[in-house]
């Protein structure tokens, strides 16, 4: 893991006490509880890629609202700094501590409220598993509006507290459209009850929006309330090979002109991706195109109509072959075939962290810079002597969401060490703020940009969203050290 040498734990913050231990012990019953035992404690004090690691020896895993409530008043009385933690897949550094602070996991928080299937409004536990949510509305005929690669693991709390984005995100847009209503809970222990399934309701603020995107630093999302669209009957998936990015720019305008409302995913990954792929994930053989291509696209259609849609899939496929755009590709034959494509980006994180210690920039920027920045890396590396097979850093990724703008630029090293870090922040930082992006378009800032905010808002916007938290958080007790700690 990395050292937070420029981090001091914050002494306003009190320590745990065997009279704490007796108060949570008395709320909470012994298997919602891991109290000082380091085996047990280890997957919830260090993050997904292994970068992140916290001292906390208090996990408490409550089953109801009224349970969290209790919890975080109490912790907000005696100044005991909170974590709140999902599924743990979050990639900043966000859901584990840094210190000692107590982690307060939902995992026990998983029951389906309600479901309506006319208007396909789901209301659930905010610890329920995106893909367990998923798999419940597929019998109903409906489907999740996001889906992502950790959805196995991923909690819709924590996808909504990191606004995450995903693989859908093109189809059906952000959780700020989707999510009707949330149930969260303040540090002062208010049940903050907006649990609505309406599509419409102009009465005021609306304060879910704080929430979502929050990251754990305004209170604990204990409910959500989503609006679910009908499963699309009919959905095909193209795995393309392109010679540039230019190439991958132009065969996303012609999937916008000629797919247009079947167009449901636009995924692209360079050749990196795949030289990772093939070592750590699919047997060479097993990958769907033979030949070696620069770059490659993802083209998932969803419509209600498989032959129309797969129609226009292939004419569109053969206009890319036919002028160019593209040097080959193939479309899924089946069920297996779908699966093994979307395995193969899905799989992507986990190759590059199969390679080494990985450094994630997630950002979002107009598309004709998107791969530049990937090049600009991959020179820094190469001028300091650091970028190659046996050296410091041995594979530098670009794959991302080109139908959101949003770029993931993955660098593989052999350990973090602050002489990369160095060499990549903030000079990354300053890049995307000079070809006007975000240096965060759907992870978050969690502890890694916690610094960096400042490169994608204003001072303005900064000091709202400080008080903002002072109004809801004066102790400063939910998820210090994050973004919007001091
Ligand atoms: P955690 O990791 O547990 O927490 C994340 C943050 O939310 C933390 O700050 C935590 O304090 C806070 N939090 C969690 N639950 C709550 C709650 N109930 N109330 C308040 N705060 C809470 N992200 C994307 O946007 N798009 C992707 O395509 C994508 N793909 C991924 C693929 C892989 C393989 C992995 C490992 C991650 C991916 N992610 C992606 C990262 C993404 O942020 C998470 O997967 C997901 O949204 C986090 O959910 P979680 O339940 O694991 O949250
Ligand atoms: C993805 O799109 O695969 C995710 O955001 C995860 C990642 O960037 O590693
Ligand atoms: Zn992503």
């Amino acid at each position: 893991a990395e050292k937070y040498t420029h981090l001091q734990r914050n002494p306003n913050f009190s320590e745990l006490t065997q009279e704490d231990i007796s108060f949570f012990q008395k709320i909470l019953p012994s298997n919602c509880l891991i109290i000082d035992k380091q085996d047990d404690l280890l997957p919830y004090n260090i993050d997904w890629m292994r970068k992140y690691r916290g001292k906390s020896r208090l996990v408490a895993k409550p089953q109801t609202t009224e349970q969290v409530s209790r919890l975080i008043e109490y912790c907000n009385g005696r100044k005991l700094a909170v974590v709140p933690q999902g599924g743990n897949t979050g990639l900043v550094g966000g859901g584990v501590p840094v210190f000692d602070e107590i982690i307060i996991s939902t995992n026990n928080l998983n029951k389906i409220r309600s479901f309506d299937p006319l208007s396909g409004s789901l209301v659930c536990d905010s610890g329920c598993i995106l893909e367990n949510l998923d798999n419940y509305l597929a019998e109903q005929g409906y489907v999740m509006p996001l889906d992502l690669g950790a959805k196995g693991s991923c909690q819709i709390g924590g996808n909504v507290a990191t606004n995450a984005g995903g693989l859908r995100f093109l189809r059906y847009g952000s959780l700020h459209g989707n999510v009707l209503g949330l149930e969260a809970v303040l540090p002062d222990g208010t049940i903050l009850d907006n649990l609505a399934t309406l599509r419409k309701d102009n009465t005021g603020y609306d304060l879910k929006q704080l929430f979502i995107g929050s990251e754990g630093t305004l209170g604990i999302v204990t409910g959500v309330s989503i609006q679910t669209p009908r499963r699309p009957k009919a959905v095909n998936v193209a795995l393309v090979g392109l010679s540039s990015f230019e190439n991958v720019q132009d065969a996303f305008i012609k999937a916008k002109e000629e797919l247009s409302e079947i167009l449901s995913a636009f995924e692209f990954w360079d050749a990196s991706a795949v030289k990772l792929i093939k070592d750590h994930l699919v047997q060479g053989s097993r990958f769907p195109l033979e030949d070696n291509y620069p770059f490659y696209v993802l083209v998932e259609s969803s419509g209600s109509n498989k032959v129309h849609d797969d129609e226009k899939l292939l004419c569109f496929l053969e206009n890319l072959l036919e002028k160019d755009i593209a040097k080959n590709a193939i479309v899924a034959q089946d069920e297996t075939q779908f699966r093994t494509i979307w395995s193969i980006r899905e799989g992507i994180p986990e190759a590059c962290s199969k390679a080494g210690s990985v450094y994630k920039y997630d950002v979002s920027m107009p598309l004709e810079f998107l791969y530049k920045m990937v090049e600009d890396v991959r020179c820094r590396f190469t001028d300091a002597g650091l970028y190659g097979e046996d050296l410091a850093v041995n594979s530098i990724t670009g794959y991302g969401h080109v139908g959101d703008g949003n770029l993931h630029l993955n660098i593989s090293a052999k350990s973090y060490a602050p002489e990369i870090t160095a060499l990549i922040e903030p000079w990354i930082y300053e890049w995307i703020e000079k070809h006007k992006g975000s240096i965060s378009a759907e992870h978050g800032l969690g502890l890694m940009k916690a610094k960096y905010l400042g490169f994608s808002k204003s001072k303005s916007m900064i000091d709202m969203m400080k008080k903002i938290k002072q109004i809801v958080d004066p102790n400063g007790i939910m998820n210090p050290y994050k973004f919007i700690s001091d």
